[in-house]
């Protein structure tokens, strides 16, 4: 494997995906936590980082044990420690340089940048240069503004490159981390096939005859994992799926015949009255999902309780909820877990087996499982569900609206080939009413606002650029059709500063 120090970039988990993309499996680690002694280790990256070398309190590691053992390739702030660290200079200079730039390879035959063009797009982001390296580097390419854009250790297999290879706009940073990947020897035969495999033979080995239960959500994460391990134990897991009336218009039914049809033992439990009487007339946005959390990990715990001889829980937690983050403020370092609550108060053994997946290697997993793209494909969709998306108080009339509402801006994005094109979407009851005309009548009534954003990973977005033809039919589609809304709105707010959810 490949291990990624984690310096503190933006992009350092672009970096595991594009390596996992080169079917070469790696692990990203924070900077001052190398495996040692870890004999499957056959390379090491170095990541960039929001602080300068220059800085005091930078995030800073002797690199002498790993540059004696591995190849090591060092990325912006990763290259700069390497040359900073081996007596070379680094400095905030005019030629810095943000966004794209032309790369000119200046030693053909260098290994790193094997068959890669002459010229080349990259993309640099980056306040210091590098302006001084040792006389044992070399330099390998360079951009009109940076002298030293890439550069090779001569007699050891370490290279530093200022620009950023794991991001798009850097035309050739697949081949050059393909190039790398070689050098290290790997086999490259991390695939979907090869993980499934593994992970069957290994969970039949860890969980042998033990019963295994499992929360379906309907999401990807957790439908992976139950078809995965119903490949591995069958008749031992036991999948439950609640219904706490917050999901959308015939979700329930829909995702249940699913799970059925994909051959799982699920128990679907209908326990909508028990959610609504406790969330009736709760309106703080976060008392409400407290509540939904709470009563799903009731529901969940009372079933479990009714099948005998439970041993483990299983759980769709993928990478990046447990990639360990650095913070910026100072070297405390923290975990994330995916469910709090459901493990301690269970005392079960957890299972967990996408854990080391990425969110689009869980997809191509699940495509590999024989699962329907209609199942992989889908949105997003909160836990709290529509919970969250009925703002103030909710009722059973108000989901009702919801459910309608929404219900008909997904299936015409389906209709109109935009629902692969958004990231999540989804409608969300306003509580506000306003005047409105129908035929002859005066109404009074609710407000829908459509939201439907663009991102890759949830943390930032924009609102999507819908046509106004699309909205202009949504619209009316709904005003028509349900009944209690007699205004549509479309959220244009980007985030940050506003959020995907309204609460
Ligand atoms: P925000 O609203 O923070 O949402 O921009 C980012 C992503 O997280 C989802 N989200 C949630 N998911 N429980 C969940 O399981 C929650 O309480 C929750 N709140 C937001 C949201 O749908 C988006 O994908």
């Amino acid at each position: 494997k490949i291990v990624i120090l984690d310096f503190g970039s933006q992009t350092t988990q672009l970096i595991g995906r594009r390596v996992r993309e080169l079917n070469t499996y790696c692990e990203i680690v924070p900077f001052n936590k190398f495996p040692f002694g870890d004999k499957s280790v056959k390379g090491v990256i170095l990541s960039g980082s929001p602080f300068s070398v220059n800085d005091e309190n930078a995030f800073k590691i002797d690199l002498h044990e790993i540059r004696r053992n591995y190849p090591v390739l060092g990325i912006c702030y990763g290259a700069q420690w390497i040359a900073q660290s081996s007596d070379g200079t680094v400095d905030k200079s005019d030629s810095r340089e943000y966004g794209r730039a032309h790369l000119s390879v200046k030693e053909t035959g260098d290994l790193l940048l094997g068959n890669v063009p002459q010229q080349s797009q990259v993309w640099m982001s980056h306040g210091d240069t590098i302006v001084r390296i040792p006389d044992n580097f070399s330099v390998i390419a360079s951009t009109e503004e940076v002298e030293i854009a890439a550069y090779k250790v001569k007699d050891e297999p370490t290279w530093g490159v200022q620009f950023h290879p794991e991001v798009f706009h850097t035309e050739q940073g697949n081949k050059i981390l393909d190039n790398f990947l070689a050098i290290c020897g790997c086999r490259k035969d991390w695939t979907p096939a090869s993980f499934i495999e593994a992970t069957v033979a290994d969970l039949k080995e860890t969980l042998g005859g033990d019963k295994v239960i499992l929360a379906l959500s309907g999401g990807v994460d957790s439908s992976v994992v139950a078809v995965l391990l119903n490949k591995a134990i069958g008749k031992n897991l036991t999948c439950i799926f609640v219904n706490h009336g917050l999901l959308r218009k015939n979700e329930f039914e829909t995702v249940l015949e699913n799970y059925e049809h994909l051959g799982l033992n699920v128990i679907g439990v209908d326990a909508r009255e028990r959610f609504y009487k406790e969330l009736a007339g709760v309106t703080d946005p976060e008392r409400k999902r407290k509540i939904i959390g709470k009563g799903f990990i009731d529901v969940f715990d009372e079933e479990a309780h009714k099948l005998t001889a439970i041993k483990w829980l299983a759980q769709g937690t993928i990478y990046p909820d447990i990639i360990e983050s650095l913070s910026i403020t100072g070297t405390v370092i923290k975990s994330h877990h995916n469910v709090g609550g459901l493990p301690e108060k269970m005392n079960l053994k957890l299972c967990e087996p996408l854990k080391l997946l990425f969110k689009d290697e869980v997809r191509k997993i699940g495509l590999e499982l024989g699962m329907k793209p209609h199942l992989i494909y889908r949105h997003p969709f909160p836990g709290p569900g529509l919970g969250i998306r009925i703002l103030g108080d909710i009722t059973p009339e108000k989901v009702r609206i919801a459910q309608d509402a929404d219900d008909i801006f997904i299936s015409n994005l389906r209709a109109a080939g935009l629902y692969d094109k958004v990231w999540q979407a989804g409608a969300i009851l306003l509580p506000v009413q306003s005047v409105g005309v129908m035929g002859d009548e005066r109404t009074y009534e609710n407000t829908v606002a459509l939201r439907a954003v663009t991102s890759t990973d949830a943390m930032t977005a924009d609102w999507a650029h819908l046509p106004y033809e699309f909205l202009a039919k949504v619209s009316s589609e709904i005003i028509n059709k349900v009944k209690g809304v007699n205004r549509v709105v479309y959220d244009i707010s980007s985030k940050p500063p506003a959020t995907i959810e309204w609460e």
